[in-house]
């Protein structure tokens, strides 16, 4: 990994997964200056009305759109999709591509726990970003509190129930409106690029406190239920969930259930100023998104 130095100031910055969760919020921190942003999207027309600002066309699995959307870019923040497991046929390819584009700084969204674990795709595409030329910047993030306004928005807003086998296990759930501020802030400060950091929330929480607090905000109960594993599989099938991403969920709360998800870093607060966002303020800010889903 080469450390160059970037320019404080006016860079012009790519962002993958802008419509997603964490991408949209860093295109939002980003959006009024000193940076120039742009959205890569397989969709650009539609980014570009929905977030306001300039978009190309991108798509890991099209090669040939990536020397357009890599073209005068100085920094890139790189989401892998979570549709996409073989990193290596399309996000490295593209990877090699903005190498070679010039762009100089890579902010990596991966996963806390990623540097040891050989099994997921977020530790071979770190691997990959530390044997080319650029300086990359890995961000390991807890699980996203988000979680819980996207995958397990219907449950709770049509079911007031919580359906997930996590048991009393706690977990460091993050705001993913923390992690995009992170990445806005190591973009803007190259000096602080460069490394790896372990993002999460203040205090690990367990799904009987998450519902609890969903309760107080919503007005009304919100049932934590902790089924088996093999109901939880039966659940999700009904919920028209794809085996793949019923078996990340699985593995995911499993960890939890275990006490393997605990774990609190305070970088957020050292590389920010001020605590990550609690739970209580996740669940406050979103609460509109549980009273209207349909
Ligand atoms: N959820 C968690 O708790 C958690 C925790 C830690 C790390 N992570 C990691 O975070 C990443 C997901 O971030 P997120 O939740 O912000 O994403 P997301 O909301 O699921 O959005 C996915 C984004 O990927 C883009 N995309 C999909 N297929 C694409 C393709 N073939 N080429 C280019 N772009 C494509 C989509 O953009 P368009 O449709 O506009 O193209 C969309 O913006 C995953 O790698 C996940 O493992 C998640």
């Amino acid at each position: 990994m080469t450390m160059t130095t970037l320019r404080e100031g006016s860079q012009r910055v790519l962002v993958t997964g802008a419509t997603g969760t964490v991408g949209g919020h860093v295109v939002a921190c980003l959006r009024d200056g000193p940076c120039e942003v742009c959205a890569a999207s397989r969709h650009p027309e539609a980014a570009t009305s929905r977030l306001n600002i300039p978009a190309v066309y991108f798509d890991f699995q099209d090669p040939a759109s990536y020397r357009s959307a890599f073209d005068g870019q100085d920094a890139l923040f790189l989401v892998r999709p979570p549709a996409i497991a073989r990193v290596w046929t399309s996000i490295f390819p593209a990877l090699d591509m903005a190498v070679d584009s010039g762009i100089r700084h890579i902010v990596f969204l991966s996963l806390q726990g990623a540097e040891a674990n050989p099994f997921v795709p977020h530790r071979w595409i770190e691997w990959k970003l530390a044997s080319i030329d650029v300086r990359a910047t890995f961000l390991r993030p807890s699980f996203f509190m988000q979680n819980l306004t996207t995958t397990h928005r219907h449950e709770v807003a049509d079911e007031r129930t919580l359906i997930l086998p996590a048991g009393d296990g706690h977990t460091a759930l993050i705001d993913a409106r923390d992690v995009a501020d992170v990445a806005a802030h190591v973009i803007k400060h190259p000096k602080c690029g460069g490394g790896a950091y372990e993002l999460t929330g203040l205090k690990a929480i367990s799904y009987h406190t998450v519902a609890r607090v969903l309760s107080d905000v919503l007005g009304q109960p919100i049932r934590y239920e902790e089924p088996s594993v093999i109901d939880f599989l039966r659940y999700s099938r009904r919920r028209g969930r794809e085996w793949p991403f019923i078996f990340v969920m699985t593995g995911i709360y499993l960890t939890a259930r275990f006490g393997l998800a605990a774990r609190t870093t305070s970088t957020v607060h050292d590389l920010l100023g001020r605590p990550p966002r609690s739970f209580r303020t996740f669940a406050e800010d979103y609460a509109g998104v549980w009273a209207v889903a349909k």
